[in-house]
């Protein structure tokens, strides 16, 4: 690590130690990754570390070279999976600023994933200013256009024992790596899966918190929905089996014919950012929102008299991808034709110009790092 030990007083952010990494990509290479990065498969060249013990606290904070984490075989994590992550983006201006669209309310959800699963809290501002640092030391990673720097800051406990109880070590580390669209066909319209067979979340468990375990739970039911041709899995409650919850790693909304949205309510599903945004969106240019619970034989009926318009899924990584058809074992449904619809396209755009800098900002959503 080589970062010096101090303890990271609560007051004191500028304790980072900034190492830029030795042999940095060549700037050719490096344009070359960025002509089509796809998600989540290309990096960049630093990450931010900082550590916590019991003792000290949070301590060492450090901008490094990207590198793989020594790991003793008996850490924690490994074993009993206390892991909690986040999704933000940087996002390229016009002006060659840099944008990053509310990490205070990533740092505060990442706040709640730890209080959750019994890690230690990372104080907020030093989640900020840890995205930040990584942003401005990787910049030139930012893609232009519809591009984006897809920030992933996470959690792991690091201690070295094998009794089942929280850790007394994390690493709190962000990584980056610029991306293009979620989805191979960008914002067209996306196919889900019901699934029958299992579950997200139930009361009381962890579906509203960012770990994991959610998604390695989630796996197994996403793959049925590749293997039936869909693009996305949905989740159905796990009383009653018949509300709408979310998708593996998005929220979901739902237009009515009366131009108004409806969004399944919190508790068990993921809070999104992206679903907050567009309620608030939403709500400010009259449109209103319910968020109320809706059952998958509802959605087919409504689909089928045409009462339901569109539908879409939201979130960081998917940003809004219009749901074009739903399948199930009972069969299948389309929804607005299988096309991309009107609101879910406006409020898209409506979203990633307050992101990219091309829209006012009145919520105060955007944070200039450069
Ligand atoms: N739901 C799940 C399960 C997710 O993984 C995500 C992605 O982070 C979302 C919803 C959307 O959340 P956000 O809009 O904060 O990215
Ligand atoms: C995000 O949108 O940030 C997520 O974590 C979802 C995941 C499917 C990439």
């Amino acid at each position: 690590m080589g970062a010096s030990l101090a303890k990271i007083d609560d007051a004191v952010w500028s304790k980072f130690e900034i190492k830029p990494a030795a042999n940095p990509t060549p700037e050719k290479e490096r344009a070359a990754k960025l002509a089509d990065p796809g998600f989540g498969r290309v990096f960049t060249d630093h990450m931010a570390i900082v550590r916590y013990n019991q003792a000290m606290g949070w301590h060492a904070a450090c901008v490094e070279s990207r590198a793989n984490f020594p790991l003793d075989p008996a850490a924690a994590v490994l074993h009993y999976a206390q892991e909690i992550f986040e999704g933000l983006k940087a996002y390229k201006r016009d002006d060659g600023g840099v944008n990053l669209f509310r990490p205070d309310a990533n740092a505060r959800r990442f706040r709640n994933s730890a209080e959750r699963m019994a890690m230690a809290p990372l104080p907020e501002a030093l989640f900020i200013e840890a995205v930040e640092q990584l942003v401005r030391i990787d910049s030139a990673w930012i893609p232009g256009g519809e591009g984006s720097l897809y920030l992933r800051p996470f959690m792991i406990a690091s201690e070295i024992f094998l009794g089942v109880k929280p850790s007394a070590d994390y690493i709190f580390a962000v990584i980056a790596s610029p991306v293009g669209s979620y989805f191979k066909g960008g914002p067209a319209p996306v196919s889900i899966w019901v699934s029958e067979n299992y579950t997200r979340a139930a009361i009381g468990g962890t579906g509203a918190v960012k770990c994991g375990g959610n998604y390695a739970a989630s796996l197994r039911a996403q793959a049925e929905a590749i293997d039936h041709g869909c693009d996305q899995v949905v989740f159905l409650d796990a009383v009653e089996r018949r509300y709408i919850e979310e998708l593996g790693g998005m929220n979901v909304f739902f237009v009515f014919d009366d131009g108004s949205l409806l969004t399944p309510p919190l508790g068990t599903i993921l809070p999104g950012i992206t679903r907050d945004s567009i309620i608030a969106l939403a709500k400010e240019s009259g449109t209103p929102v319910r968020e109320e619970l809706y059952t998958i034989d509802q959605w087919r009926t409504d689909a089928a008299s045409g009462k339901l318009k569109e539908a879409f899924a939201c979130g960081t990584a998917a940003v809004i991808s219009p749901i074009g058809k739903v399948r199930s074992a009972n069969g299948e449904f389309l929804i607005s034709g299988g096309a991309a619809g009107p609101v879910a396209m406006g409020l898209r755009k409506k979203l990633v110009d307050i992101q990219y800098g091309r829209a006012a900002d009145p919520h105060n959503w955007i944070k200039k790092v450069l």
